[in-house]
């Protein structure tokens, strides 16, 4: 089949290169030009692992083309993807104008039948509007059939889950356009779900929000734990030897972050209150996420007052949201690097994706330094604070931190490390909920 996606970030991106890998002829379109011309000559605009290699070969076989002529891309498609992004408002609701920008390009060049598949995450009712825009901008409602696709990749580990699926979900009203969706994935679908679009829709933000839901839960019987004396990652443990719970998105930490958790959990609030239904649970979860990260920096803050000269130099380790991606969008070490700011005379940034400041969201303070190794970063610094749970950071060696740095403290903002093994090598380790008082 011949295939248009369209948006080339992580997700259009990876579908585009795994769609090539299944033999379909498939085109990567994006407006972004400087975009298009990096993956033409194989350069990935961002890090996912694996993906470089397979872009490389797809492209070599021809399959697989990039290219910012969107119209021309759709004309040659029986199938056009729509992997644009759907950011925040500053309202919590969806922007959902990068999607019209593209539905208004399939429109003005559509020239037969398309069938046209929403995998951007979309509040709940756009493909029903969308449906009903297109049909009147292009005119003719036989041309095309509309699909909603949620996509379910994570960061980090994109290739694996397009290749390994938990569940394909299809949404819609004609059953040619699921039989010609079933026909491209067909090698890759497991277990399917074909569903109307409102609920295909729902799913994507009811995934999301449930699995930030486990996260602001566990970070919640962190706070608990860390009165009581007991260690968090063993509740989560013994939580998890409960097959009905399961053990994954139960660690706690500074909070979720990313493109995804924060704004579909605020979308998801936000069509709930559209809708005239109450959204505690999810108002919650939301909270406990933006307080989560200041418990760490007022233990931080309280551990140096008492043995540490002002202004401080706190080495921040990761800056990304999470590990194997350089995504820093809502990232919860930005905010805490933002709060760091005021009391400190330097904040070293050592992440295996930055290697400028221009990588990150402070290209002008000067406050803000990047390092490049860890011994940079710890040299006479006041405090290391985890961020980030980079394989880099698990093999430090505590014991010789401990000797370079003006005060010896950690903040395990990510659970990364056995306290005592820290403590015993002369590293003051605060964490929340890790057993005992620190
Ligand atoms: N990133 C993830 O892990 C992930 C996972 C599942 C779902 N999603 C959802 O998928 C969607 C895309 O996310 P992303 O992270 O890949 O976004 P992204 O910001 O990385 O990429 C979006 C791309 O779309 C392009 N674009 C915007 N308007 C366009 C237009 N009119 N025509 C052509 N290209 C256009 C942009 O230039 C950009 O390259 C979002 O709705 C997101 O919520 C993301």
């Amino acid at each position: 089949m011949n295939i248009t996606v369209i948006g080339s970030g992580y997700v259009g991106t990876t579908t585009a290169v795994v769609l090539a890998a299944l033999h379909h002829r498939v085109f990567g379109a994006d407006i972004d030009s400087a975009k298009v011309a990096k993956l033409k000559q194989g350069i990935l605009p961002f890090v996912e692992p694996g993906l470089d290699q397979l872009l490389a070969e797809m492209l070599k076989t021809g399959r697989l083309v990039f290219t910012d002529q969107i119209e021309a891309a759709i004309q040659a498609s029986d199938i056009i993807l729509i992997a644009v992004g759907t950011p925040p408002r500053p309202d919590g609701t969806a922007d959902i104008s990068f999607l019209m920008s593209a539905a208004d390009t399939i429109a003005h060049s559509i020239n037969g039948y398309k069938v046209i598949a929403v995998k951007s995450t979309v509040p709940v009712g756009t493909n029903r509007w969308l449906a009903d825009y297109l049909s009147r901008k292009i005119g003719d409602p036989s041309l095309f059939d509309l699909v909603s696709n949620p996509e379910f990749l994570r960061e980090g580990s994109a290739l694996y889950d397009s290749f390994h699926p938990d569940r394909t979900v299809l949404g819609g009203i004609s059953q040619r356009a699921i039989q010609l969706m079933k026909d491209a994935y067909k090698p890759l679908i497991g277990r399917l779900l074909v569903t109307d679009w409102e609920t295909a829709e729902l799913i994507k933000y009811a995934s999301n929000s449930f699995l930030a839901t486990k996260i602001s839960f566990i970070n919640e019987m962190a706070r608990i734990a860390d009165r009581a004396g007991a260690d968090v990652t063993q509740v989560a443990k013994g939580m998890g030897m409960d097959r009905r719970i399961g053990t994954e998105f139960l660690q706690a930490g500074i909070g979720y972050g990313g493109s995804c958790f924060p704004k579909d959990v605020k979308a998801l609030i936000a069509t709930a209150k559209e809708l005239g239904v109450g959204a505690e649970i999810l108002e919650t979860v939301e909270r406990v996420n933006q307080t989560q990260s200041d418990l760490y920096l007022r233990k931080l803050t309280e551990a140096l007052r008492g043995t540490a000269k002002e202004p401080w130099v706190i080495a921040v380790f990761g800056l990304t949201f999470k590990r194997d991606t350089d995504d820093q969008r809502e990232s919860p070490a930005i905010r805490i690097v933002e709060q760091l700011l005021a009391d400190c005379q330097e904040i070293r940034i050592l992440d295996p994706t930055v290697e400028f400041p221009s990588q990150t969201p402070w290209p002008d303070e000067r406050k803000v330094v990047v390092c490049q190794t860890v011994e940079e970063a710890l040299s006479a610094a006041d405090a290391a604070f985890l961020c980030t749970d980079w394989e880099m950071f698990a093999t430090i060696d505590w014991g010789e931190a401990a000797r370079c740095m003006r005060t010896p403290i950690l903040v395990d903002g990510r659970n990364l490390y056995d306290p005592e093994t820290i403590r015993a090598a002369g590293v003051r380790y605060l964490g929340l909920g890790r057993g005992g008082v620190p």
